[in-house]
């Protein structure tokens, strides 16, 4: 049932190419020109009239939502909120009809996450579902779903749901804009188009995975880490962060690459590590000088960057890891991909339980 591997959550790590593939499946135009998101209801006059959208989510399914946003207000410049679901009931949230409420769960069970889509219809917005489960509660009472077709997920550490998640929201994004026309079609087919190459680039890191443990053995040994980045790579460092506590119970804080310094940079020691992420191009030099801070109070510095900046990179930090390099707003499907599995790997080194950590369970059905 694990077909070979020692734990469901190696085994799911690998099944992202295909996973990636699957969602993509039926929703790209044979010509790879624009989006087919068929299963949806929103009529083009709807999504002229949506001026908000608000994605509400819990756990690792909310740090898809992070980057989703990012995705959608490139895309199609509707602004964006994302609220933890435990949360968004409570900060009584301002809900009107031209609002559209994107609930994103890979279980589509998740209590916090039901109840803020119940809060969302009663106050007369439309729900979009992101879910991995057909006929799950959330897809079951949305008003549009879209399947991420992952396959099941049964390692507690969330990773192809998460990266599907990525995918749905890239499909989505993409459908607003040429909806909209706030992108025209040549970039739609130029984002499409390095979308099917997201799964080879995923099998090329699963390839290096041996590295990736060494690295991982390291900073098994430290009980706190940091994780950095700017933009998108903020949203995966968070992600990454939440992993490896998760499975490995080392401490670690995800900070904004520019924030460590209005915040705990007292706590960069000598030794620590820092997880740096530099996949995008424009903020690179602002992360490097971030680096620089963290690197002169003594942090190990190692950095995810993109294949072809590896020789700049390492002037600047310990150790680094290329990921093959895509365009700046999909490098966290790739990006993902090295954290996930240094994860693994520091679970495994530290003798975890890796696919059932304790107190976790894979999906929550209270409040
Ligand atoms: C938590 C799980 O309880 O719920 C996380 O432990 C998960 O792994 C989160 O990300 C959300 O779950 P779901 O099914 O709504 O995506």
């Amino acid at each position: 049932e694990k077909a070979g591997f020692d734990h469901f959550m190696m085994k799911e790590i690998h099944e992202q190419p295909k996973a990636y593939r699957d969602t993509m499946m039926g929703r790209i135009a044979e010509d790879g020109k624009s989006v087919q998101l068929t299963e949806l209801g929103m009529t083009a006059d709807y999504i002229k009239a949506i001026r908000k959208i608000q994605i509400v989510a819990c756990g690792t399914a909310y740090h898809a939502g992070l980057v989703g946003k990012t995705v959608i207000e490139s895309l199609a410049r509707i602004p964006v909120e994302t609220d933890v679901a435990s949360e968004y009931r409570y900060r009584s949230p301002i809900i009107t009809e031209d609002t559209l409420v994107i609930v994103v769960s890979q279980s589509g069970e998740t209590a916090d996450t039901l109840a803020a889509l119940r809060e969302a219809k009663r106050n007369g917005a439309r729900v979009l579902a992101i879910t991995n489960v057909v006929g799950s509660s959330v897809a079951r009472e949305a008003d549009d779903v879209l399947i991420t077709s992952a396959g099941p997920e049964i390692a507690v550490a969330s990773t192809k749901a998460y990266t599907t998640q990525l995918i749905a929201f890239y499909l989505f994004g993409l459908h607003l804009a040429q909806t909209l026309g706030t992108k025209d079609q040549a970039y739609v087919a130029e984002v499409l188009a390095a979308m099917k190459n997201l799964p080879e680039q995923v099998e090329q890191v699963l390839e290096q995975k041996t590295v990736l443990r060494q690295i991982a053995d390291n900073l098994s040994k430290h009980n706190n880490l940091f994780f950095i980045g700017r933009g998108v790579d903020y949203a995966v460092s968070q992600e990454g962060s939440l992993k490896l506590k998760e499975i490995s119970y080392i401490h670690s804080e995800a900070y904004a690459a520019g924030e460590l310094k209005h915040g705990t940079l007292a706590l960069i020691e000598d030794g620590i590590p820092v997880v740096a992420l530099i996949t995008q191009e424009e903020l690179y030099e602002k992360t490097l000088s971030n680096i620089k801070e963290v690197k002169a109070r003594g942090a190990f510095v190692f950095a995810v960057v993109n294949a072809g900046a590896e020789v700049e990179a390492a002037k600047s930090v310990d150790e680094l890891f290329a990921i093959p390099k895509t365009l700046p707003l999909l490098a966290p499907a790739v990006a993902v991909i090295p954290l996930q599995l240094i994860s693994y790997y520091a679970s495994l080194a530290r003798g975890n339980d890796v696919d059932k950590p304790r107190n976790l369970a894979k999906s929550v059905t209270v409040e």
